[in-house]
């Protein structure tokens, strides 16, 4: 039974290649278990009174949420043309600030995209989720949480070691900044400041940084992944301009509701997903002694089903390795759903936002493609890491070039 330091995407896709419907290993201590099947991955993440998730229910926040939160919530995207404007006015406005900061840190040797991509996220959905604006502190709280997420996850939730003292000052640093800045966000809002009271700050604390980290983290490396992609697939980068500009011309305010017909964008961040799922491995705990797949699997196993393992197996796809967008193209004759793909989760606990993530995601792209190249500056030998989310071994690197 594989027993790794750290669990890593690396390391559970290696461990699906062994092909067994279930692969069985040890982490910290504890028995732990890959489910390498997607009928199996569907039977564990539906049944949450067996396989558990702690993470806790965003909807704890509701009551803050502006009405336009609905959008971001609903399968199908809200009818209403007033709000998906209001919310394209804010993606089209915050992307328009991403590719300034892009083009002003530019020099010759390119630029680190990855914070300022992940700001950016913030930026958006606080103000889409809660009409608030935090300036300066957006940059300051994503640091401070990237630096949280990373220490927890290597070393306190995985490795169950003990932190050194320098690394407890820098997650102490982190977690005062982080406290700062949301005191910030919750002086502007005056929902906020009610759900405050009545949750208690602890448990509000939780709640906001939880759903925060989900709504900007996540789809946050999922943008700075698919730009690397084309940065590296120059073709696919002309078809999508290509397509963006049949639809729209340069200069024009794109919506929302346009972004829906755009095939190529849907296909790109569809194919980045599979190859780079930012929500890379889920999590559950056996809460009682339970069968899969014949094998008993003891209560407090640690449950893993990584759409990142799956997505990239050669047994599920072809090519799996492969960049190849028309994978996913609608208008292909014999075009069935490919699986295993479930980039955002199966079953009661999947993304909520996945419709509005997926809108969101086209547009920023399809709004930067239509009017600049986006150009490939340093070598490819960028690894997926994970922490919470599938993140770059070292910050990506690329330059924006005008039409
Ligand atoms: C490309 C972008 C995104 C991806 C790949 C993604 C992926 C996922 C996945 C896989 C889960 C299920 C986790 C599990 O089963 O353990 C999830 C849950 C969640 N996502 Fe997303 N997500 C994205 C964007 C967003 C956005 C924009 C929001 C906005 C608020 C959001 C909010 C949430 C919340 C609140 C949950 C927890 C639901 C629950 O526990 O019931 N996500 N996401």
């Amino acid at each position: 039974m594989p027993k790794p330091t750290e669990i890593t995407p690396a390391f559970l896709a290696n461990l699906s290649q062994i092909g067994q419907e279930v692969c069985p290993y040890r982490v910290g201590g504890r028995q732990a278990i890959l489910v390498n099947d997607i009928d199996l991955a569907k039977a564990v993440l539906n049944d949450e009174s067996t396989y558990k998730n702690y993470y806790h229910p965003y909807t704890e926040l509701s009551s803050a949420f502006e009405r336009r939160a609905e959008f971001v919530f609903s399968k199908a995207g809200s009818k209403k043309k007033s709000t998906s404007i209001e919310i394209s006015k804010i993606i089209d406005a915050n992307t328009d600030k991403l590719v300034s900061s892009i083009l002003g840190n530019s020099s010759n040797s390119g630029v680190c995209i990855t914070d300022a991509v992940r700001a950016s996220l913030l930026d958006i959905m606080l103000e889409i989720l809660f009409d608030c604006k935090i300036g300066k502190h957006s940059a300051e709280l994503t640091r401070a949480l990237a630096c949280i997420e990373k220490h927890h996850a290597t070393k306190n939730s995985l490795n169950f070691t003990r932190f050194s003292k320098t690394e407890i000052f820098e997650v102490e640093m982190a977690n005062s900044v982080s406290r700062a800045a949301i005191d910030i966000l919750v002086s502007k809002s005056r929902h906020l400041k009610r759900v405050r009271t009545t949750l208690g700050d602890h448990r509000f604390l939780i709640a906001i940084t939880r759903t925060l980290q989900k709504a900007y983290n996540t789809p946050a490396m999922v943008l700075s992944w698919s730009l690397w992609l084309l940065s590296r697939h120059t073709l696919e980068q002309e078809k999508l301009r290509g397509e963006i500009l049949i639809h729209s011309e340069v200069g024009e305010f794109l919506e929302l509701s346009k972004i829906r017909r755009l095939n190529l964008a849907r296909s790109i961040i569809l194919e980045t997903l599979r190859l780079l799922p930012g929500a890379w491995a889920l999590g559950r705990e056996a809460v009682r002694n339970s069968k899969l797949a014949g094998r008993d699997i003891p209560c407090e196993t640690i449950v893993t089903v990584s759409p990142y393992a799956m997505q990239r197996n050669e047994r599920f796809w072809n090519r799996a390795k492969v960049f190849d967008p028309s994978r996913f193209d609608e208008s292909r004759s014999n075009s069935k759903k490919p699986e295993p793909f479930f980039p955002f989760g199966l079953g009661p606990r999947q993304c909520p936002a996945q419709s509005f993530a997926m809108l969101m995601l086209q547009y920023i792209v399809g709004k930067i493609v239509r009017e600049y190249h986006i150009e490939k500056i340093d070598s490819d030998d960028l690894l997926p890491t994970g922490y919470v989310a599938l993140r770059p071994s070292r910050p990506i690197k690329l330059s924006l070039r005008h039409i």
